[in-house]
């Protein structure tokens, strides 16, 4: 296949599955016209390729595993724990993407915030209304960026405005399903999206497992993340054991979900998430700011579960990964889970590539792979050993420092633009 460009520089190259990384101070990257890596070599004395932004570093692009776009207005907005915080800031806020104008506007901002961090995939939360979920996919499509994006379904506990009943919310999945699903080689997917069990009755939640088995998706939703919601929750479905098993007996259960925050679940559900291969997304950021506690990392990690990290805006104040990184590493001092930086940044890379079911497509520098790549000025200059460079990189003061974000090879946000550019 003919490479028809190439990028040379600092390399920072993850490992398929270990949480490590290595660094090629000076390689060079070749992909081809569709953006897929062809090779990545260190740059010989003959090398021709000129370095491409001296001083900086590439590595895969940020993916961020659970994140909101109808509430990128309402970052900030403290209005205490979950279940107040989702009646007070989150359901009036969702309410007006009805408005397509409005809409549109924020998508813009939405995806122009997660590019200009450094974040080259998400996976999604729309509102619940099918109109606004595609104006979000248009944008995405427009721009360039890879995504699952799911319609939030809802049939009760919230203002009307926001609610669907089971029949017309799977009428507005399937529709979404024949337009976005798996266009552009699967760059955008549709994601099977049930708010989380008290936001959804057992045949809405039995209605969305039944449609993601039917067309093979991919399924998010939140679990365990505040006491009162996991007490109302048992309360809601007395048939179900626990938590994880009110999605288990709906059909959500698969090797396709993904569980974002997790602070509270037993050892029979770590084990039972272990055991399905499911994934988890761990919000640190999030779980601070609505008090809801410290997801125990180590859990997931032990156990060998798929996890990616989760800026959860907007609960998680920033659209940056890398200070969602540093939340992460505040999260297991408290409790009590080894980790590192570069595990933490190797989990909000490569790491949520492989929670989001796409650890065939993205995450790694290496031949085969799809050319996401961030570039990252630090502060004062590239440190010479990797444990350094992802200690600046997570704890740094300067939380964005991207100056260029590439999809498929292709420049889809540059910090001379600062804005994004349609592929
Ligand atoms: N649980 C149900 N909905 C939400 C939401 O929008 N944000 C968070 N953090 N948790 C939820
Ligand atoms: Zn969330």
């Amino acid at each position: 296949m003919t490479v028809n460009n190439s990028i040379r520089g600092c390399l920072l190259v993850p490992s398929e599955e270990q949480h490590t990384w290595t660094l090629v101070e000076d390689g060079v990257i070749e992909f081809d016209k569709d953006g897929k890596i062809t090779s990545v070599s260190p740059a010989g004395e003959d090398c021709e390729v000129r370095v491409t932004r001296p001083g900086s570093i590439w590595l895969p692009g940020f993916v961020d595993t659970h994140i909101h776009f109808p509430q990128t207005r309402i970052r900030g907005s403290a209005s205490g724990e979950l279940l107040p915080w989702l009646q007070t800031s989150v359901f009036p806020e969702e309410s007006k993407f009805v408005e397509a104008a409005y809409a549109t506007e924020v998508a813009r901002v939405f995806c122009n915030s997660m590019l200009s961090h450094g974040t080259t995939c998400a996976s999604i939360f729309s509102s619940s209304d099918p109109g606004a979920t595609n104006i979000l996919f248009e944008t995405m499509h427009e721009i360039g960026l890879r995504g699952d994006v799911g319609l939030t379904l809802m049939n009760r506990g919230a203002p009307d405005v926001l609610l669907h009943d089971t029949a017309e919310a799977m009428d507005a999945c399937e529709q979404l399903v024949e337009e976005w699903h798996g266009v552009d080689r699967d760059r955008l997917r549709f994601c099977v999206t049930p708010r989380f069990a008290l936001s959804c009755t057992p045949d809405l939640l039995r209605a969305a497992g039944d449609f993601a088995s039917k067309h093979d998706l991919t399924i998010q939703t939140h679990i365990s993340e505040n006491h009162d919601e996991i007490t109302a929750t048992l309360e809601m479905f007395p048939g179900s054991e626990d938590y994880l098993r009110v999605y288990e007996d709906a059909g959500l259960l698969t090797q396709k979900s993904l569980f974002a925050h997790g602070v509270w679940l037993t050892d029979r559900e770590w084990d039972d998430i272990a055991d399905k291969k499911s994934s988890v997304s761990h919000c640190p950021d999030s779980n601070f700011f609505l008090g809801s506690g410290a997801m125990p990392l180590s859990k997931a990690i032990e156990r060998e579960i798929k996890t990616g990290l989760g800026t959860d805006i907007g609960a998680g104040r920033s659209f940056s990964l890398r200070k969602c990184c540093s939340r992460g590493y505040d999260a297991s001092r408290m409790s009590g889970s080894k980790t590192d930086a570069g595990e933490l940044l190797w989990l909000a890379t490569r790491g949520g590539a492989l929670a989001m079911s796409r650890g065939d497509q993205i995450g790694l520098l290496a031949s085969g792979y799809d050319a996401d790549l961030v570039n990252i000025e630090l502060e004062d200059g590239i440190p010479s050993t990797v444990e350094l460079i992802c200690e600046k990189l997570v704890f740094g003061e300067d939380w964005s420092g991207v100056r260029e974000v590439r999809i498929r090879g292709a420049v889809v946000w540059s910090s001379e633009d600062e804005g994004v550019r349609a592929v």
